[in-house]
Order: C-alpha cells, then structure tokens, then sequence
C-alpha cells in the first residue's frame, strides 16, 4: 500500500464515511443503467454483478442491494473500520447479496471479479482522493464487462470553491502539520466564531464531524473542472456516455436568448464548461463507458410494441385529488424526478400518468398501448405519449 493510500485509510478509520443510513442514490437501478447502452448484457447472462468501488460504510451500495435482491453486489474499500460496519448494517437487514472486501484500488489485489467482468461499477469520492485518479480509473475499466457502466462522481472544482474558501482559513490559523484529530477542535471552533462572516463558514459550522474532516480538512484531494474531468475519463481509456442529471445539463435551463441559443450550438465541451460556470455544481457525476459503447439508439415505431418499459425509480408521482359531492376528483398529475424536474402530466399524458402510477416492474409497449387506449385515448396520441415520456426520461427502457 503506498503512503498516500495508508494515510488515507487511516483518516477513514479513524471518521468511517459517510454518517447516516441506507440511501436511494444517482444510478443505483442496475437494470435502468445498463438499458441506457446500445450495447447489452449477452442474452445468456445469469445474475447482474456491481461493484462499489472505495464504498465506505456502504450506505449507497445498502440502499441498492436491499431493493435489488436479485442483483449481486459487492463493495471494497481499504477502511477495516467503515468496512465491519458495512457488513454489520447488511447483516441486521438480512441481505444475502451483498458482500464487503478490503481492497486496495491502487492494485485491485484481491477482487472478486466475476467471469467477463462487473456489469456496472459505481465509485463516489473516491479517486480524487488517490494520487493517480486517472490511473484508478483506467484499472476499474479493466475489470468492467465490455457492455458495463461506470458511474463516477468526483469533486467539481468552480462549484466547491466555498469549501476551499474554509480550508484556507483553518490552514491560515490551524497548523497544516498537526494531525487530523487535533485540527479537528480549534478547525470547528474557528469556523463558529467565522459563521456570522460569510455563508460559507455558516454551512461548515452546521456540517457534522466526519463531513467536515472529509470536506475541509482531508489530507489528500484533488477537484476537475469539465475540461479536466474529459481528460481523465480519456486518459482511463473510456468514455462519457452522457451526464446522469441530464437535467443539470440541459440548455434548456440557462436563460433563453443569446445565452441559451450560444449552448445548443457549442461542441460539447465548450456548453458543458458554460453550463458549468453558470450553474457551479459541487460534484460531475457522470456514466462512462468502454470505447464502442454508446447511447441506445431511439427506437423505431415498429419496436416499440415490444420493447420492454418501466418507469423509472429516479422519482415520484404527485397526484392531488379534491373531494366533491358523489366523486374524487384528479386534479392534478405530476412526477417529481430526484433532480427536481416537475413534469405536469396533463391530457394524454395525464391518462398514461394515471396508469403508470402504479405500476411495478417492466411493462411492453403493447401493454402500454391496451391501458391507454382503453382510456379513450386514439393510437396516434398513445404513440406521442410513449415518445414524450420517454424523452422526458419518466419512463426508461430497462436492461434484461
Ligand atoms: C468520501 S468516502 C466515499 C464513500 C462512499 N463511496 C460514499 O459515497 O459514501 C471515500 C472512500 O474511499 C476509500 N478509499 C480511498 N482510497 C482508497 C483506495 N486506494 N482503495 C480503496 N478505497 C479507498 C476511503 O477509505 C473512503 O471510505
């Protein structure tokens, strides 16, 4: 283990990360990733396998593995601490597929790697707290299946800018070369007396222990701007296949005129380095791929009977109802996705939203036709609806 690693794994020993229970994260639906590629699992693949790569206490790879029984999840990290408390949160829940194994992901010395590689690899915070970011990307490439996905989420340079505003002012006062645990103290004490200042000092004083080491007081971090990130995935030998927020992303959200019609005609690194400066996000969190591996083309109105849907677990329907005399009344439909898009659902897409709310697992596209046809709608507004709840990404197209 290299000395970085060593005192990385000591910090993380001593505050296992992150504090909290089991949580629902960005790409936690195998199944919904892994449809989003044009290439597919074979069709003779049994169990989907995941990876969480530097998983700490496996509070994102839980939250996967306790609605995903059928997926087989596995989370390495070089924390014993956060590690035996991975396991014990499994254990108390009952999962019988999950497993935790203390690997070092500057060597990968001890993986289980399933035959043909992982199908999807989730790793959040984590490389940028190595010395060779890029380096541990490209050997997680190596173990992932040729059709698989890798969702990564790394520090944002522009957007953690008040962060780094708080570490220069408890480097200014804290010494640089005490220990963790002893800047801890004098580092909180400094930014309570600064909360009234500057919002900054206001967020790190509310922030809990072991977010605030991790966030203002780590020992080894890195950050990307768009540019930056671009590189890293080329220089791992992959490639982005799109952001997982697209919503974030979109132009559509920066003032429209002169600004937003820029965007729609930039390459795609110069509207994601603008989207970036006007919106600041803290963290990219993105999907990558191997080279060769792209989008799932749309598909043609012939497939779509049967295709495979479902709806996607990245958000909720809102449905309000009025009670009047002899009914209750709908009045109004929406879907909420976690990225904070509100979708109204009004005329025929308020009859599919009706029938959607309900629904569990996947549904064919004939299936999706017969209930809304039955509503009254005509074939050709059924058709519209598929496509438009499609592109609004309420519904997906899930991997088999
Ligand atoms: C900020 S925490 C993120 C934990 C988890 N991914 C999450 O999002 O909740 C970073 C984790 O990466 C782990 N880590 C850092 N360097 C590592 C390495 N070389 N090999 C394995 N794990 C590592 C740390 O031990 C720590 O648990």
């Amino acid at each position: 283990m290299d000395s970085t690693t060593a005192a990385v794994r000591a910090l993380y020993e001593r505050f296992p990360y992150p504090h909290g229970g089991p949580e629902l994260r960005v790409g936690f639906d195998a199944a919904m990733v892994l449809g989003l590629t044009a290439l597919q699992r074979p069709p003779s693949s049994s169990t989907m396998n995941v990876l969480d790569a530097g998983c700490g206490r496996g509070v994102g790879l839980i939250g996967a593995a306790s609605v995903q029984p059928e997926v087989a999840f596995v989370g390495v990290d070089v924390s014993r601490v956060s590690l035996a408390d991975g396991r014990a949160t499994a254990a108390a829940l009952g999962l019988e597929n999950v497993e935790f194994h203390e690997v070092d992901l500057t060597t990968l010395d001890g993986l289980p790697v399933p035959a043909g590689g992982f199908d999807l690899i989730h790793s959040s915070g984590v490389i940028h707290h190595m010395e060779d970011p890029a380096a541990a990307l490209r050997r997680l490439g190596g173990v992932l299946a040729p059709h698989g996905v890798i969702v990564l989420m790394v520090y944002a340079k522009l957007g953690r800018e008040p962060y780094a505003r708080v570490t220069r002012a408890i480097d200014a006062v804290v010494s640089v070369g005490l220990p963790v645990s002893e800047r801890l103290g004098p580092a909180r004490a400094l930014v309570t007396g600064l909360a009234a200042l500057n919002p900054a000092f206001a967020e790190a004083a509310a922030t809990s222990e072991v977010e605030f080491v991790d966030r203002y007081l780590h020992i080894q971090e890195c950050a990307f701007d768009v540019r930056q990130l671009y590189k890293l995935v080329a220089d791992a030998g992959l490639e982005v296949l799109r952001w997982c927020n697209t919503d974030a992303w979109s132009v559509d959200q920066v003032p429209a005129g002169l600004i937003r019609e820029q965007a729609r005609a930039a390459a795609p690194a110069d509207r994601d380095t603008l989207i970036e400066a006007l919106t600041g996000p803290r963290v990219f969190e993105v999907y990558l791929v191997k080279s060769g591996n792209v989008l799932r083309p749309p598909l043609s109105g012939d497939a779509a009977a049967a295709a495979r849907f479902a709806v996607s677990s990245e958000g909720n329907f809102e449905l309000t109802t009025r009670s009047v005399p002899g009914q209750v009344r709908h009045e109004s439909l929406r879907f909420r996705k976690a990225s904070g898009v509100v979708i109204e659902l009004q005329g025929v897409l308020g009859l599919a939203g009706l029938c959607l709310q309900n629904q569990v697992g996947p549904f064919t596209g004939h299936e999706f036709y017969q209930a809304i046809l039955a509503q009254g709608a005509s074939a050709r507004e059924v058709g519209f609806a598929l496509a438009e709840l499609l592109r609004l990404g309420l519904i997906v197209r899930p991997s088999q």
